[in-house]
């Protein structure tokens, strides 16, 4: 077996480097993430956490460096497979990011036509990941009209939709109260035990704690340190 390959990881990122002008956002980064693994970004504000998110599903491309995901290289992806890749995430955002003329109903049907989602199935689906998230309810409502906590759950249940292998979520729960971030939190790993990989970006030190796991810290650009987080449940024991 080539000693490079490693069987268990969906993602990995070889000397990775990115800048914008004369601002390195990321320099020489090297990280797998294995398959349905929960891994935190951490690092204050402008160490590159979201620069990274972005270079995993080509809203940025790297300067130097390779990214691959899902064995996919994305230095060699061909524009007609750029949809492919896309599929393979859902991504959550921390300002939600629904479109707030559009019903919640035709923001989740809306990327679910998108990939091609039989037709006749998107009602049944859309009142699926509603349930999920307990928004269901709130089918026929306007986005501007909920409260920050059920946004970020119909963001949620539209990133999750498509059944993606990849979650991304940057700063989830940055815009909200404990307790919704606690019901994000709790679904992120309900989906992390359905099988998904996880990828979390946040300076929330405390979100990490309750959860644990492995946590990738930047500082300004580089990996500060990579730790494990023991996770509460076993520290208790
Ligand atoms: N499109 C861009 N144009 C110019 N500079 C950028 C751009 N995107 C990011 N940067 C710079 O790259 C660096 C990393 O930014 P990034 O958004 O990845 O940080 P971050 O860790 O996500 O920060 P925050 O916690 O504030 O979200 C910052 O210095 C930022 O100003
Ligand atoms: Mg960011």
């Amino acid at each position: 077996m080539n000693q490079n390959e490693n069987k268990n990881a969906i993602i990995r990122l070889f000397h990775v480097h990115r800048s914008y002008g004369n601002k390195r956002a990321l320099q020489d980064i090297t990280l797998d993430v294995a398959k349905n693994e929960f891994i935190f970004i951490s690092g204050p504000s402008g160490a590159g956490k979201t620069t990274l998110l972005k270079l995993l599903y080509l809203g940025e491309r790297v300067n130097e460096g390779q990214v691959l995901v899902d064995g996919i290289n994305l230095s060699r992806i061909n524009k007609k497979s750029i949809p492919d890749l896309r599929r393979k995430f859902g991504i959550i955002f921390q300002d939600y990011k629904l479109i707030s003329t559009k019903t919640v109903y035709d923001n989740i049907a809306l990327v679910l036509e998108a990939v091609g989602h039989n037709r006749s199935q998107i009602p049944f689906k859309v009142r699926s990941v509603l349930r999920t998230v307990g928004m269901e309810e709130q089918i026929n409502s306007y986005p501007p009209t909920l409260s920050g906590g059920e946004q970020q759950r119909v963001a949620f249940a539209r990133a999750v939709a498509t059944d993606p292998k990849i979650i991304l979520a940057d700063e989830p729960t940055g815009n909200l109260d404990n307790e919704s971030a606690a019901i994000i939190m709790d679904l992120l790993i309900r989906f992390h035990t359905r099988g998904a990989t996880i990828i979390v970006a946040t300076h929330d030190m405390e979100l990490i704690r309750k959860k644990g796991g492995r946590v990738l810290i930047l500082k300004e650009g580089c990996i500060y340190s990579i730790l494990f987080q023991e996770s509460p449940r076993k520290l208790r024991r």
